[in-house]
Formats: structure tokens, C-alpha cells, sequence
């Protein structure tokens, strides 16, 4: 009989270390026995964003006492370990190397075998850690600082994309709004927690390529159009942008939030119609925005389209979704973790690079 198999997973590709264990058992999905987290946001925010040098140095100080704490809450030792895995991209290079030279040094100690995760696929894979779990096939509308793309999913490692964003990600909106309100990085957070006393039709913003038939996201111009809002309101006030009273930030924030989110809307309910799917998966930190998970409930609720998300810790970055990914295409067949040491990182790396 197979017996289960205890995945080691590091995540380091920007400003999160995250370190964690999952069982992947002979059959069934994989499961979560710990995970531990530590966010650099605080160290970089004094510099408005992520200073790439500070966050690889941070990672090397962060990585071995949570991978103690992760083996100590799930009651294993390093000698438990069946499969070290890691983020190898995309992401910072210097950030990945840490994770990557920390996985494959442990596997080297070890002599156990390493396993190098695409990022986006941990995105991707991370409801499944949920406890209401999806079913493939669906539609995946991942939305993270860097990526935002609509995707079939049909299985592990096969994926095919349906529309991206062609500038801006969805998260960079967020962030790069909430820095012309004057919120601090990264902001997407902020601005929503912002938008909640806000009026949503207070200005109206663009909504970029909303009608453009395809499945393609344009967000690089609202941040413009925000600017542009900012100043007006300023100018109304006899103020700054950065001293308007908060009413007024809250109603930008509202109608910044309300632009992406109706965007988001949209094309997620073409990509269902497109694809005859009944099922909508959505990953990545702006996953976590409340206004888009109330507008995507609302909307599929009367489509009869069946929504799932992971739980909201674990939106953002973390190490549980790259043993989630790792044991999920190793028990796919995907991939086999072997005991090759020489390590390489994939600062860019599309996600249909590793598509069977
Ligand atoms: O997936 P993630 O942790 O990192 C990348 O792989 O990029 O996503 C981070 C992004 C940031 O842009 C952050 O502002 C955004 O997710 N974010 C949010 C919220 N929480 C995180 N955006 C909107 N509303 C939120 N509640
Ligand atoms: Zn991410």
C-alpha cells in the first residue's frame, strides 16, 4: 500500500516567508498539518514598497525558525519530510533564491527529494485547502499583485487562458490607487477597508475594456483617472490631494474599488458563458476584496454557478498553497520530485510553460 507523504513547502518569491506541511495521502485531497507566515509589509512600507535586497535578506532571517515552528505545531521533525518543496518563480530573484537554496539544502541534509513550485499555481490550487474544495473543471479568475487572468482549468497542470490583464494587474490598481489616497503599501486593504464608508457612484471612474467582447483587463488607466479625481476633489476643498477630508477619500476609494470589482464581475461571468462551466474558482490576494466576493456570490447565486475561494488567510502569500501544489501534481503525476540539488529560479515565468 502507498503510504502517505509529508511535503515540506517554502514560499519566498516577495515579501511573505511562508513555510508549511501538508499529508498527501495515497488517495484523497492533500492535507494541511501546519503552516507559519511571516509578512515583511511593515519593513517595506516605510519605503512605499517592495526594496528587493531587504526582502531576500529578511527571508534568510525568517525561514529556518519557521520551518521549526511548522514541525513543531504538526508534532513531526525534518526526519518526517518525504518531499521538500519551494517556489521557484515567478517573482524576485534574490527573494526565490533563499526559498530555493533553503528547500534544496534541507533535501541535500535530508537526502530526500526537492520539488520547485510555479507560484500562480499555488494561487490557483489554494481553494483546495478549503474546507468546501472545488471540483475540476472551472473557470480560475486569479487576481494577485502581479497577475490577473481568467483561466480554464480542467485538471492539475492543465490550464488555458482565457484573457489576462494587458498592463496593470488588478492588485496593482488597488495598490497604486491607494497611494494617491494616501494609504500605505500596499494598500489594497486599506482601500477597501476605506471604501466601506464610501459612495461607490460618488465619481464615476472608467471601466476599462468592459465592452471589449474578449476576456482581456486594461487597469494601467484608472490610477490616471483616480489621479485625475484626486485633484479635482482637491481643488474643491482648497486642499491637497493627500488633505482631502475623509468622506471624500472613502467616496474615491468606493469608486476605485466599484470600477475593478465591476470589471472583474464581468469578465469572470463571460468566461463561465464562454466555456459552459458551472464552477468559478478565484485566487490571489485580491481575493480577499469583500465588494468582489459580494458581487460574485450575488451574480453566480442567480446563474445557479457554484463559487469557491480559499479561506481569506490564505489569499495573499503563503506557504500551505505551495505544498498544496507541490503534493497536488505530485499525486497528478504532474511532476516528480528528484534529488537534484542544482537549483535555478524563474524570476519570469508564464503559467502556460507548465502545461501538460
Ligand atoms: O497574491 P498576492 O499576495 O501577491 C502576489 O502574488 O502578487 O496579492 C497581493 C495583492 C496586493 O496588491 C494587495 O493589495 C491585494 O493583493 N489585496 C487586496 C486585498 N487584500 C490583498 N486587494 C483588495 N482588497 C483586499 N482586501
Ligand atoms: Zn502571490
Amino acid at each position: 500500500m502507498l503510504k502517505n507523504v509529508c511535503v515540506l513547502g517554502i514560499e519566498s518569491s516577495c515579501d511573505e516567508t511562508g513555510v508549511a506541511l501538508v499529508d498527501m495521502p495515497a488517495q484523497g485531497l492533500p492535507v494541511l498539518r501546519a503552516h507559519a507566515l511571516f509578512s515583511q509589509i511593515e519593513m517595506h512600507q516605510a519605503y512605499g514598497g517592495v526594496v528587493p535586497e531587504l526582502a531576500s535578506r529578511d527571508h534568510i532571517r525568517r525561514v529556518l525558525p519557521l520551518t521549526d515552528q511548522v514541525l513543531a505545531e504538526a508534532g513531526r521533525t525534518l526526519a518526517d519530510v518525504d518531499v521538500v518543496a519551494f517556489t521557484r518563480g515567478p517573482g524576485l530573484a534574490g527573494a526565490l533564491l533563499v526559498g530555493a537554496g533553503v528547500a534544496c539544502a534541507l533535501g541535500a541534509a535530508l537526502d530526500k527529494p526537492v520539488l520547485g513550485v510555479h507560484h500562480l499555481e499555488g494561487h490557483l490550487l489554494s481553494p483546495f485547502l478549503s474546507l468546501d474544495a472545488p471540483e475540476f473543471p472551472f473557470v480560475a479568475l486569479l487576481v494577485s499583485g502581479g497577475h490577473t487572468q481568467l483561466m480554464r482549468v480542467d485538471g492539475v497542470g492543465r490550464y488555458q487562458i482565457l484573457g489576462e490583464t494587458i498592463d496593470d494587474a488588478a492588485g496593482e490598481a488597488f495598490d497604486k490607487s491607494a497611494k494617491l489616497l494616501g494609504l500605505a503599501y500596499p494598500g489594497g486593504q486599506a482601500l477597501s477597508k476605506l471604501a466601506e464608508s464610501g459612495d461607490p457612484k460618488a465619481y464615476k471612474l472608467p471601466r476599462p475594456l468592459l465592452h471589449s467582447g474578449d476576456l482581456d483587463f486594461s487597469f494601467a488607466g484608472l490610477k490616471t483617472a483616480v489621479m485625475v479625481q484626486a485633484g479635482k476633489c482637491a481643488q474643491a476643498n482648497g486642499c491637497t490631494a493627500a488633505d482631502l477630508p475623509r468622506g471624500v477619500l472613502a467616496d474615491l476609494a468606493a469608486s476605485t474599488q466599484a470600477a475593478i470589482v465591476e470589471v472583474l464581475v464581468k469578465k469572470s461571468l463571460t468566461a463561465l458563458k464562454q466555456t459552459g462551466l458551472k464552477r468559478l474558482v478565484v485566487a490571489g490576494g485580491v481575493g480577499a476584496n469583500r465588494a468582489l466576493r459580494e458581487q460574485l456570490n450575488a451574480a453566480c447565486a442567480r446563474l445557479a454557478i457554484r463559487v469557491h475561494y480559499p479561506e481569506l488567510h490564505l489569499c495573499t502569500d503563503n506557504g500551505a498553497m505551495i505544498a498544496m501544489a507541490a503534493a497536488m501534481r505530485l499525486q497528478s503525476g504532474q511532476q516528480v520530485a528528484t534529488k537534484n540539488y542544482a537549483f535555478d529560479v524563474k524570476p519570469r515565468w508564464p503559467l502556460d510553460a507548465i502545461v501538460v
